[in-house]
């Protein structure tokens, strides 16, 4: 890991998911968590502040970057709920199967390299009836602005921590078996369309 990825890259993805339009988004997303929550890339502890202690017992934060992890020491201080990390990627999950009630996920499934084998792990630790909450962006539906996100989404990796502009979040969802039980896109206010196609939603593991 070269000093970009380890000591700029952090500040930059704080900065960026720290901005309001993403805080609005995970605002909506976060408090409807509950029980043993597994948050995958939890980045810089950005979402520790907004579980709900009444619902929340216990957060597995799994995030494979040092660097991340140390960016969140503030948030991890002052959250109000317990976490314990787990420095592995969403690929290799190191808890058992059936184990935790929510999975949550926020601007993270465009990052991990190999998406529907981290997603088989989210599905195989969550137990049946448990939910996957999640806010993310990707795919655009329009033709033109989908060809300029396969266009440059080969760049844009290289320098955004390995950020895929042209993931198809739903239909991935879908095809690891989850059941939409909500599902939402559309273009955010005020941001690029490349990058501004939000997926939100929550899908359950049927029992
Ligand atoms: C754009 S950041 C989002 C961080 C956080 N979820 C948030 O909402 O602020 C993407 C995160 O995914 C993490 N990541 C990268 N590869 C991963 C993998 N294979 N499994 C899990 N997380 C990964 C990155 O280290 C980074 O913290």
């Amino acid at each position: 890991m070269g000093l970009y990825d380890d000591h700029v890259l952090p500040i930059v993805i704080h900065a960026v998911c720290s901005s309001p339009l993403v805080m609005k988004m995970r605002a909506r997303a976060v408090p409807r968590c509950a029980g043993v929550v597994l948050e995958v890339g939890a980045g810089s502890g950005i979402n520790f502040a907004l579980y709900d202690p009444a619902l929340v017992e216990k957060v597995y934060a799994l995030e494979p970057s040092a660097g991340m992890r140390r960016r969140a020491r503030r948030n991890l201080a002052t959250s109000p709920v317990p976490v314990e990390w787990l420095d592995l990627p969403g690929e290799q999950i190191p808890l058992a199967d059936n184990s935790v009630d929510t999975v949550l996920l926020t601007y993270t499934l465009c990052t991990i390299p190999d998406a529907p084998a981290a997603l088989a792990q989210m599905w195989r630790v969550l137990k049946p009836g448990g939910a996957l909450i999640y806010a993310e962006h990707g795919l655009a539906p329009d033709a033109g602005v989908a060809a300029w996100q396969h266009r440059i989404t080969p760049t844009w990796k290289q320098f955004a921590g390995g950020c895929h502009l042209n993931r198809p979040i739903a239909q991935l969802i879908h095809d690891a078996g989850f059941v939409h039980a909500e599902q939402d896109a559309a273009y955010a206010e005020g941001s690029p369309r490349f990058v501004g196609h939000m997926f939100t939603g929550l899908a359950l593991k049927p029992r």
